[in-house]
């Protein structure tokens, strides 16, 4: 091991020579290994993981009862036909419908989350007869056409038309929304009844779905005001539409509950799962009630993949949600989070860059601004700041997508102690105290 390992000539070479490159510039770190909430590259540096992987592994790197699971059905019952239904998957799915509420009845288990929104659509248009779908601004729901049609980013770009029939409502975005009351709150029902105007006069009478996320993770950690959902539940009713609820990031208690909804007190036509499902590994799922897939099912519903029902990711799955039970990983998610925001709002007292600190549970968003008057992001700082913290030894997320704010995505895993919690703060502290460009307050 050298000081210059991470820089290896040969690999990176090697890397120009035979990868596609899907989404900006690599990471230029070699990860040999991962344990826990741990990295470690090429030179012997610990990183701490502060996103989860790509905000999944809820459960850190190589939790030994996850391998446990992954080892023996590798061994014994790995992959089937597709129509071949085993005991993991019917573990699965009684221990996921057991603890939702009535109308979260039944499931089926696919691989990614783009998959999983792909099939909660095809099942609202079959459903409802209909076709249009509703997206939120700054929203990430995957990027196969149907996913990425109700998915408003930049990558929406140069790639042709999306689905036909994709409409789009204004992300809640309190910080930034210009709908305020005369007293400078966040007018959020003003906004939504504006964006539903606009929506109605668009729309051919033939509304499918609104899609969203409880918390918009890659639109910057915008967690919508309380009540929301439920307002966008009667909306979706009133014009016979579904609503559904994308927990790619919020399910299995990141938030603080098991799933987002709970916090809102209301139950979504249809809900998907993926990212933390399976704490890492490729697992995803879409719940609905007995009422719509009866009728879906007796209209001849298709969603047949290759990996559907696999048995060794529900194993893994089961054994997640044993263990987010059995640990009561929701309520430490909740008591980390407030840990992990009152850190950070420590911090804003000091360093006036910080514009928000925002977030439930353990998903943290930190919004890094020029002014804090004029709210403009600064987007070369926040990407300086995470450069730092990398060279620090923690890799925290940043969104670098002009339009969105150099908004940092935290969300370590809920296994986290406390002490390795406070160990990645007190990285984030000294890359505020060693970035250049970094003013405190006066
Ligand atoms: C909320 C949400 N939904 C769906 C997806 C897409 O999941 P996948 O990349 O597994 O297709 C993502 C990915 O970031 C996401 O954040």
């Amino acid at each position: 091991m050298t000081s210059q390992a991470n820089q290896d000539p040969a690999f990176w070479s090697a890397a120009d020579n035979s990868l596609i490159r899907y989404g900006g510039a690599f990471v230029p770190r070699i990860i040999e290994s991962a344990e826990g909430v741990y990295l470690h590259d090429a030179e012997g540096n610990k990183i701490i993981d502060f996103t989860s992987g790509q905000m999944s592994s809820i459960l850190g790197h190589g939790h030994p009862e996850i391998v446990n699971v992954i080892i023996e059905h590798a061994k014994n019952l790995d992959h089937l036909f597709s129509g071949m239904i085993t005991r993991p998957v019917i573990d699965l799915a009684s221990k996921l419908t057991g603890m939702m509420p009535k109308g979260l009845d039944k499931v089926m288990f696919l691989s990614t989350g783009g998959e999983s929104n792909e099939a909660a659509i095809r099942m609202a248009k079959l459903y409802t007869g209909r076709y249009e779908i509703v997206g939120l601004t700054n929203s990430w729901h995957g990027v196969t056409q149907a996913a990425i049609s109700a998915t408003f980013q930049p990558t929406r770009k140069n790639y042709g038309p999306s689905a036909v029939g994709s409409l789009v409502l204004p992300a809640p975005n309190a910080y930034r929304s210009p709908f305020r009351k005369p007293d400078g709150s966040y007018d959020w029902e003003a906004e939504l009844d504006y964006g539903w105007n606009l929506v109605d006069s668009l729309s051919t009478g033939n509304l499918a779905a609104v899609i969203l996320e409880p918390i918009l993770s890659s639109g910057g950690v915008i967690v919508p005001p309380p009540g929301y959902l439920r307002r966008m539940k009667e909306h979706c009713a009133k014009r016979g539409a579904l609503l559904i609820l994308d927990e790619a990031q919020t399910g299995m208690g990141r938030t603080g509950k098991m799933f987002a909804f709970e916090h809102e007190g209301m139950v979504p036509d249809i809900l998907t799962l993926s990212k933390t499902l399976g704490a890492g590994l490729p697992l995803s799922a879409v719940v609905t009630s007995t009422e719509i897939e009866e009728t879906v099912y007796k209209r001849g519903y298709s969603f047949y993949t290759t990996h559907i029902s696999d048995p060794l990711p529900a194993a893994v799955g089961s054994k997640v949600v044993d263990i987010v039970v059995r640990d009561d990983l929701p309520a430490r998610a909740h008591h980390l989070g407030n840990v992990f925001r009152s850190f950070l709002l420590d911090l804003q007292k000091k360093y006036p860059c910080i514009g928000e600190v925002r977030g439930q549970g353990l998903l943290v968003g930190m919004e890094i601004v020029k002014d804090q008057k004029t709210r403009e992001a600064d987007e070369p700082l926040g990407i300086a700041l995470a450069d730092r913290m990398l060279e620090l030894g923690l890799s925290a997320n940043v969104v670098r997508g002009p339009g969105f704010g150099a908004c940092f995505r935290m969300a370590p895993s809920l296994n986290i102690t406390e002490d390795q919690l406070k160990e990645g703060l007190e990285i984030i502290a000294e890359a505020f105290r060693t970035t250049p460009g970094v003013k405190t307050v006066e």
